[in-house]
């Protein structure tokens, strides 16, 4: 617990950026759900059977059967993270004059592209950009689109990002997933998944889409794969670790080309940037996260705490998301314009106020264009991200008080400025101050 004053003290020390916020300044910690989740003792036991051998350790080999069960991909690439699968995938198909379409880019895929030189081009459907809209599919990709960019520029790649992190944790349908799939196929261009979140993804499509209500999960999932040509993930999502990613795909060349960028920053191809026992904690991960009693508990208590919001008139993207609820900041704050980040100014009100720590999405996050140039984002959202199996209840009931709390003074908030920013990836590092 900490006072107001003492976080108020906190938000000025921390620019009132509150990834500067000290973990333990913070109560409820909604910032991400990537690698915050809490572990299963069978993953613990997995840690204890950690074998650390160099080259061809046995946890490898059960990390890799762990990933083919579901991914049955050629190669699998272990990274230590998301990022890495998406530096070393990118350096090889990127570079100047490419466009690489999406769903919709998260902030490291996006800076990955732009790095290579690449464009990242966000291809969602119209109603994603419609935080009221109650779409069942609000991640699917616009395959009109799509089509048209295939045939006027130079695309080494289309990725798909299930679920959509950016656009409100929505999922893509099976159905989507296949016309993208048919479009990418007609141009002869590979599409790769961006599958953090698949199990989630794959329970949507379970609850929602016809024909699918008695597929068991991994099936599903095991659909999903069978559309793509290969696929990034950071396995601090859906695969409940605290570290890790792969890249995963069929083509030789490519795997190759991969894997020699993979020794020079990563590690060795059987361990990439992870232990033996991070591995081992990943391949039992990967059987819970597509339990189904477990994703019925875990879409249905963030489908809660979106419930609660909306119960409450706070403006949140419907339906509510797989791993987060977002709260729409443009509308909840209308008095405040996109370029004095509505999103950042709400996020600190809910520390502020409650200790709760929730993230935006918004201008702050993507505003900042690769030629140097300022724009609203597409949405202004603050994120609060549920960590896999970490919060009870009752915690939840508490940041439902905190943002009602919130509401009934949001008139008397207003926005921010920042005073310094690198310049790329600034939501990190930016701070700001009050306007
Ligand atoms: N792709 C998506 C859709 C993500 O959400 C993330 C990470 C990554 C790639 C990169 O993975 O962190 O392991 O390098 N998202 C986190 C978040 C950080 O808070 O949503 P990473």
């Amino acid at each position: 617990m900490t006072t107001r004053g003492e976080r108020e003290q906190e938000l000025e020390r921390a620019g009132y950026n509150l990834f500067n916020v000290p973990g333990p300044r913070v109560l409820v910690d909604l910032l991400t759900d990537s690698g915050t989740g809490a572990m299963s003792s069978e993953q613990w036991a997995g840690l204890q059977r950690g074998d650390e051998s160099y080259a061809g350790s046995a946890s490898w080999f059960r990390f890799r059967d762990a990933v083919r069960e579901l991914f049955p991909f050629d190669h699998v690439i272990p990274t230590h993270q998301g990022r890495a699968a998406e530096k070393i995938i990118f350096s090889v198909l990127g570079g100047r004059g490419k466009t690489i379409p999406n769903n919709t880019h998260f902030d490291t895929t996006r800076a990955n592209v732009e790095f290579s030189g690449a464009e990242a081009l966000d291809l969602p459907v119209p109603e994603a950009l419609v935080p009221s809209s109650r779409h069942p599919f609000k991640g699917n990709m616009d395959v009109e689109a799509l089509r048209r960019v295939l045939s006027e520029r130079d695309v080494p790649v289309v990725f798909i990002t299930l679920t959509n992190n950016s656009g409100g944790g929505q999922p893509v349908s099976m159905q989507n997933l296949r016309a993208v799939r048919d479009a990418c196929h007609a141009a002869r261009v590979p599409l790769f998944l961006d599958a953090c979140r698949f199990a989630e993804n794959a329970w949507f499509v379970k609850l929602r889409e016809d024909g699918y209500a008695d597929t068991p999960v991994p099936r599903i999932v095991r659909e999903m794969a069978s559309m793509a040509d290969g696929m990034t993930m950071s396995a601090k999502k859906d695969p409940l670790g605290n570290i890790g990613g792969w890249l995963a795909l069929n083509d030789d060349a490519l795997a190759e080309r991969s894997r020699n960028l993979l020794i020079l920053t990563e590690g060795f191809p059987t361990y990439g940037g992870l232990a033996g026992r991070d591995m081992d904690a990943l391949a039992q991960g990967l059987r819970e996260a597509v339990d189904e009693d477990y994703l019925r508990y875990r879409i249905r208590s963030t489908e809660y705490l979106g419930e609660a919001l909306d119960r409450a008139g706070i403006p949140v993207v419907l339906p509510v998301g797989g791993h987060a609820v977002y709260i729409d900041a443009r509308a909840f704050l209308p008095q405040i314009p996109p370029l004095e980040y509505p999103g950042q100014a709400l996020a600190v009100a809910l520390y502020r106020e409650g200790g709760i720590r929730g993230c935006e999405i918004g201008t702050v996050m993507f505003g900042r264009q690769s030629d140097g140039s300022e724009q609203p984002a597409a949405m202004d959202l603050v994120r609060l991200a549920i960590p896999r199996r970490t919060y009870t209840q009752s915690h939840v009931d508490y940041v439902i008080e905190v943002c009602e709390f919130v509401a009934k003074r949001a008139g008397e908030l207003r926005g921010m400025r920042i005073v310094e920013e690198p310049p790329a990836l600034r939501h990190f590092t930016a701070r700001f101050e009050p306007l």
